[in-house]
């Protein structure tokens, strides 16, 4: 068995330890906020936080999150970070289709807990492993500066 700690909870499971994370998240503790895209670490919908940066879940081995803190967009609306991004999200009204949201808040609260102000190209950088194909990069930009004013006030 292996342990997990996500969202603050401990939870085991017997998969193998090369079964991606997202696996586990999705399929197992129906953690389904987490997208499936690619699978194979280019598109970012699958983004969650281990110990609070930002890693693709579809390409991270249980074993390299056993013993870690893992969290999900599930935990966002809780913390102090990840709900002023997802009100800044709905006020810029940045989703489209929305598959690649939850992605994109989880790149962006990394971003914001570690550059409380960050300037475009900061985040175009931080940005840039997200893809969105409904092309909403401005209205994430703009959110983005959104949240950093709110928390910042
Ligand atoms: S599903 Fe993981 S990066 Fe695309
Ligand atoms: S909102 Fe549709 S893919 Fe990003």
């Amino acid at each position: 068995m292996i342990a997990l700690t996500i969202n603050g909870k401990t939870v085991e499971t017997d998969a193998s330890p090369d079964t991606p994370l997202l696996w586990v998240l999705r399929d197992e503790l129906g953690l389904t906020g987490t997208k499936f895209g690619c699978g194979i670490a280019e598109c970012g919908a699958c983004t969650v936080h281990l110990d609070g940066r930002a890693v693709r879940s579809c390409a991270t081995p249980l074993r390299r999150a056993a013993g870690k803190q893992v969290t999900t967009i599930e935990a966002m609306s809780a913390e102090r970070v990840g709900h002023a991004v997802q009100q800044a999200w709905l006020k810029i009204d940045v989703p489209q289709c929305g598959y690649c949201q939850s992605g994109q808040i989880m790149s962006a609260v990394a971003l914001l807990t570690k550059n409380p102000a960050p300037s475009d190209a900061d985040i175009d950088s931080a940005m840039s492993g997200n893809l969105c194909r409904c092309g909403t990069y401005n209205q994430v930009r703009e959110a983005i500066h959104e949240a950093a004013a709110s928390l910042k006030a």
